[in-house]
């Protein structure tokens, strides 16, 4: 029997409504200073967030308040990026922005790779001093480590079988394929003293030092990873001149890993409803951007004058 193609495309013709696009999750990524003009975010991130389901705008490292707030009020949640500066004062202002909307019943979310998951560690523990330098873990991809809360955690058992059929902690216990680009990190004696910093897996740098692999926030919608999981699929080379470049690993477990991590991150982001209205003139990133720059670490790199 020959099904005709409009049997296939189902009776009721669904089409796309004008309103399909602003239902998509809207996630905000902070930039960072490039040089002493620009600002930059590395494509990575923003296909990665593309490849949970959700759109990504700029939320400018030198934003004032205002702009902080009209970001976030166009926005389901913001990731901060792994890098180098230090937690600037926009971080701080969008993380009370986010919190007094959790308080308030909008589960607003926030989530940070790298240097990102450290502002929020730091953010979580209102003091900088949580931070601890000097790990040797630039370049190197691990297996996860999992806590017994890590195993039972949102990020990692997300309802199992509801929305995937993958074990995530057999995945990541068995599989090296988490990358390591950091020498300052969060020490597990140190992260029990954070309220409501739940750790989730664990991992030694090459001279033995433990340093915190993941957390998430005990009842709120914040989430991080030490490791970079948005290059798995979108970088292909380390950017590191000490040691020899471990690039990010593409098999199947590394890119399986990263599309469900970032897919859990977008649904918890969703829940908020629909915030973005593009007559704020909140603009998305493709439309924003002021160039790209081609052929460094990140393949390719959003650029923003400052
Ligand atoms: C900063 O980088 C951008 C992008 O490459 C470039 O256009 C600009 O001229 C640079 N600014 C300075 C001061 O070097
Ligand atoms: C700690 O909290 C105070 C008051 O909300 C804030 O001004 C300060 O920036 C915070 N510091 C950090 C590191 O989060």
């Amino acid at each position: 029997m020959k099904l005709s193609l409009l049997a296939l495309l189902g009776v009721s013709s669904v089409t796309a409504s004008p309103d399909s696009l602003t239902a998509v999750p809207v996630i905000a990524i902070m930039s960072h200073p490039y040089n002493s003009t620009h600002e930059f975010i590395p494509a990575s991130y923003v296909k990665y967030l593309e490849m949970g389901g959700a759109r990504t705008v700029r939320l400018p490292f030198t934003a004032d308040d205002a702009e902080v707030e009209k970001i976030v009020d166009n926005t389901n949640g913001i990731l901060f990026m792994g890098g180098k500066p230090t937690l600037p004062e926009p971080a701080i202002h969008a993380y009370a922005l986010a919190t007094d909307l959790q308080d308030g019943g909008t589960p607003y979310t926030l989530g940070g790779t790298c240097l990102g998951f450290q502002w929020l560690s730091m953010l979580m523990a209102n003091s900088t001093e949580v931070l601890s330098c000097g790990f040797d873990s630039e370049d190197l991809n691990l297996a996860l480590e999992f806590t017994d809360a890590g195993k039972a955690s949102r990020t990692y058992n997300p309802d199992t079988g509801k929305y995937s059929s993958v074990d995530m902690v057999s995945l990541l216990t068995d599989n090296a394929v988490t990358l390591n680009m950091h020498t300052c990190g969060i020490d597990p004696v140190v992260a029990a003293t954070i309220p409501d910093y739940t750790v989730l897996a664990t991992n030694m740098d090459r001279a033995g030092l433990p340093f915190v692999s993941g957390f998430e926030h005990a009842t709120r919608p914040i989430y991080g990873t030490q490791f970079h999981p948005e290059k798995n699929n979108f970088e292909y080379g380390g950017d590191s001149a000490d040691v020899a470049a471990e690039p990010a690993v593409h098999d199947e477990n590394g890119l399986r890993m990263a599309f469900e991590l970032i897919s859990f991150f977008v649904r918890e982001a969703a829940k908020t409803g629909t915030r973005y209205d593009a007559a704020s003139g909140v603009e998305i990133v493709y439309e924003s951007n002021e160039g790209i720059e081609k052929g460094d670490a990140h393949e390719e790199t959003y650029m923003w004058k400052m």
